[in-house]
């Protein structure tokens, strides 16, 4: 892959080459080659334009974008034979196209890498962040599969992790389903705010040349172009953007991952996780771990710390282009990257997961449960919520004590009697929250009615989003 030595881009100003301590830390290719694609789409785009406003012959523009396309394929091939003074991947293609075309030392016209890297990364990240989205979309399909599958099953609501309200196990999947729709749409909503092309603004202030900036957006198919030729090169918001949507999916993906690992134990037994979605122990032979759900919980961390890691290096940056944006770019690969497998892990094993409803409906029935359902009853019969909320916690106070169960306190109650002590039958409570929203299977009925319209329009935007060239 690697060749001999060549000139940097700045030979003619400088008596000696660089050093290797300067090289080494300074060279970007070994993790910026992964957009070749989008530099040599760039580089088509622009080359184009110099044609079209007469600053490249037509046939020097044939030439060049020959030279492209072969140095495109052998990148693609893994034959294009990089060397060592090939800084970024700016830096070799242009290199790659002028050793095939003599044109190819015009390509840089009116053109700095400043101006270059930003839009290169904007097509990346573009790229990137449908890709994403759509496998967020799968992503919610599985849940929702689950979610139609559970039919009037129940579990325990948790606040505090303690034992609050039984609600259906439908419910709970949509939650992380309705999460992820927010997730789809601020990815989507990102990915619109940066589909401006950054070509043309030049290092920093332009170019006395007659470029055509909006001529090289459209070839790109940017929404826009950019409006100042300093902040073009300057910003990277979008990529911080794009990292805290990556972070925040990662976050969710984490937190139902935590949930996952709960329900497998032994304690919770919810769930029963697929043997080819789960790992062993190497000592115990009864372990059975869900490391999945395990790293979907650890790599938030690290998205995180994408997201913070590049808003301190943004933060102290006088404008414009400073090499400190050099660093935007491997944590933003990384995290989509991150991202993308879990995604598909995850997508894997919830769909195999095996739900145990008889535990879920075992330990959502104690009587406890429906404390809330009791001093509700009282409301109706006109008590004051909180003098209901003191007589129910009096008799819960009283059966925690030993005195009686609570369905004998209940039933024996003046103010409650027979008819109150029927809410506390196993399933009753978990039909009971009705409301728009609620946590009843009927109320779930509708919800599921929204949520797969909401879904079918989020994938009715699908096409729009993968990538048509490439
Ligand atoms: N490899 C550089 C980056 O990723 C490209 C821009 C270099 N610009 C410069 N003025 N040295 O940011």
């Amino acid at each position: 892959m690697s060749g001999g030595d060549g000139q940097t881009l700045w030979h003619g100003r400088f008596a000696g080459g660089p050093t290797e301590a300067l090289q080494a830390l300074n060279d970007s290719l070994p993790f910026d080659q992964r957009m070749f694609r989008e530099d040599i789409e760039g580089s088509r785009a622009h080359v184009s334009m110099l044609g079209d406003v007469g600053l490249l012959t037509s046939d020097e523009v044939a030439s060049v974008i020959g030279a492209l396309d072969e140095v495109e394929t052998a990148i693609a091939n893994g034959t294009f034979a990089f060397v060592s003074s090939d800084e970024d991947i700016h830096t070799a293609v242009e290199r790659g196209v002028t050793e095939i075309a003599p044109a190819g030392a015009k390509m840089h016209t009116g053109r700095s890498r400043n101006d270059q890297v930003v839009t290169d990364l904007r097509l990346w990240t573009k790229a990137a962040l449908g890709d994403i989205a759509s496998l967020v979309l799968t992503f919610q399909r599985t849940l929702l599969v689950h979610a139609e599958a559970a039919g009037d099953a129940y579990l325990p609501g948790y606040t505090h992790l303690q034992q609050a309200q039984p609600v259906a196990l439908s419910h709970h999947l949509l939650a992380h389903a309705w999460a992820l729709s927010r997730d789809f749409d601020r990815l989507l909503a990102c990915r619109d705010r940066l589909d401006t092309s950054g070509l043309g603004a030049g290092a920093l202030a332009g170019s006395s040349l007659p470029l055509d900036p909006t001529n090289t957006a459209q070839r790109l198919g940017f929404a826009r172009v950019f409006d100042n030729s300093l902040d073009a090169v300057a910003d990277r918001d979008f990529v911080a953007e794009a990292l805290f949507c990556l972070a925040m999916t990662g976050v969710h993906l984490s937190r139902l991952g935590e949930e996952l690992i709960l329900w497998a134990t032994t304690e919770f037994g919810f769930i029963e996780l697929d043997d080819g979605f789960s790992t062993g122990s190497s000592m115990m032979p009864q372990k059975k771990n869900p490391d999945i759900a395990e790293l979907a919980r650890g790599k938030a961390g690290r998205l995180i710390g994408h997201l913070t890691s590049l808003l301190a290096t943004l933060k102290g940056l006088p404008l414009t282009y400073n090499k400190d944006m050099q660093e935007d770019k491997e944590g933003l690969f990384d995290a989509v990257d991150t991202v993308r497998l879990t995604l598909l892990a995850l997508d894997g094993m919830v769909s195999t997961t095996a739900f145990r409803i008889d535990a879920m409906a075992q330990q959502a029935s104690s009587p406890y449960a429906a404390a809330t359902d009791l001093a509700e009853h009282l409301v109706v019969a006109g008590t004051p919520f909180r003098d209901a909320h003191a007589i129910v916690g009096e008799l819960v106070r009283r059966a925690l004590a030993g005195e009686a169960p609570l369905v004998d306190l209940v039933a024996a109650d003046q103010r409650l009697g027979p008819a109150a002590a029927d809410l506390l039958a196993p399933g009753v409570s978990a039909t009971r929250r009705t409301t728009h929203g609620g946590g009843s299977p009927a109320a779930v009925e509708a919800q599921l009615e929204r949520f797969k319209a909401q879904l079918g329009a989020d994938e009715a935007r699908l096409p729009g989003l993968l990538p048509t060239k490439r």
